[in-house]
């Protein structure tokens, strides 16, 4: 089977099997079934953070649990169910039609809700871990679904414990966030507000926030029906005091935020522009003309090839800042 559709890359892979599982039940008898019980496996969400290099000599099962439910309610919450398999957008979407509020800075990030907690999907200012209650996930081993509240996921900044030390050992069904009866408008983000201030908006709603956000991420971030690309390929990096002072005193200009414990992340599309790589194209691939932090597939790039650029841009970019970059996406 074709994995080109099933990755937002748009890679031409290919898989020996692939079948779609509905309910962690229908998983559990997938897996239990002895046609297979030797065949490697892998389970797949929304492909929208990955990169294959290879065929897959095994079985892909596609992660298609669906449903979006308010549970339950209290004074101040919404708490909000929906199935690992529904679409993020389009979670989102239903969110605001219903008057959830929360996630609407998180609009338009391509994937599934089942891989949001997985590395704590986060853009202008709002984390996944910020509106999380728990989820529910298979454990591949027992074949028992467990709860993990937020402290058990481990968050970081696009991490979780499904990441680290369970990567590979459940699978998530569902995540259940709680959402705000009453909103709480995160404009901190200066291209929020820049962009508000455009479109006219007077009163700030959940509607208009999402909007802004759309139109800021369309305007800078491919489209990856129309070029494949994976979103952020690295992560901003985060550096010591330490070096932040050598680097700082060398680079005053360079963008950076505070992180926890001390240390300061800086912005990874800024380093890969001023190496020289935003709008270069090598062969079929290259990073973003608009968001340097982006590679993308300019159609027919083979995994390898994207893999090759990553390393290049990684190498240029610790030969002139001294910073290593970390790949965010996951390299199959
Ligand atoms: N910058 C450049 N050149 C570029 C790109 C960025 O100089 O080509 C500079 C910008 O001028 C700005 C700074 O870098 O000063 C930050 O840029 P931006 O606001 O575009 O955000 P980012 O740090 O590049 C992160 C997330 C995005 C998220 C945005 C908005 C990561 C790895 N990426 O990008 O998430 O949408 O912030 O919150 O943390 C993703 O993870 O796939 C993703 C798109």
């Amino acid at each position: 089977a074709s994995l080109k559709a099933l990755n937002t890359f748009g890679i031409e892979a290919k898989a020996a099997f692939l079948a779609t599982f509905h309910s962690a039940d229908e998983l559990r008898l997938i897996l239990e079934s002895t046609e297979i019980k030797n065949f490697p496996k892998m389970i797949l969400g929304g492909g929208s953070n990955l990169l294959f290099t290879q065929d897959y000599d095994g079985l892909i099962l596609k992660n298609g649990i669906s449903g979006i439910e308010c549970i339950r309610e209290d004074e101040d919450h919404f708490y909000v169910k929906a199935g690992a398999g529904e679409n993020w957008h389009d979670f989102v979407l239903t969110c605001i039609k219903n008057g959830y509020a929360g996630i609407e800075n998180l609009s338009l990030i391509p994937g599934n809700v089942g891989a949001s907690p997985m590395q704590n999907i986060g853009a202008y200012g709002v984390e996944i871990k910020d509106r999380f209650d728990h989820l529910e996930a298979f454990n591949l081993e027992t074949g028992d679904v467990e709860i993990f509240s937020g402290e058990e996921c481990e968050f970081g900044y696009r991490e979780s414990v499904f990441k680290r030390k369970l990567k590979g050992k459940y699978v998530i069904v569902s995540v259940t966030f709680q959402l705000l009866k009453k909103p709480d408008f995160q404009v901190k983000y200066g291209a929020i507000t820049t962009e508000l201030e455009e479109m006219g908006v007077k009163e700030l709603s959940i509607e208009a926030i999402s909007q802004a956000v759309i139109n800021i991420r369309n305007s800078k971030l491919p489209n990856p029906k129309d070029l494949g690309n994976a979103g952020s390929f690295f992560k901003n990096p985060v550096i010591s005091a330490a070096q932040w002072k050598k680097i700082s005193a060398k680079h005053p200009e360079i963008p950076n935020y505070p992180a926890p414990e001390n240390e300061i992340k800086l912005a990874a599309g800024w380093l890969i522009e001023q190496a020289g790589w935003k709008g270069k194209r090598i062969g079929n691939c290259g990073m973003h003309a608009k968001q340097a932090l982006v590679l993308v597939n300019y159609g027919g790039a083979t995994g390898q090839e994207i893999y090759d650029h990553s390393t290049r841009v990684k190498e240029s970019v610790a030969e002139q800042f001294g910073v290593e970059l970390e790949r965010e996406v996951n390299i199959l």
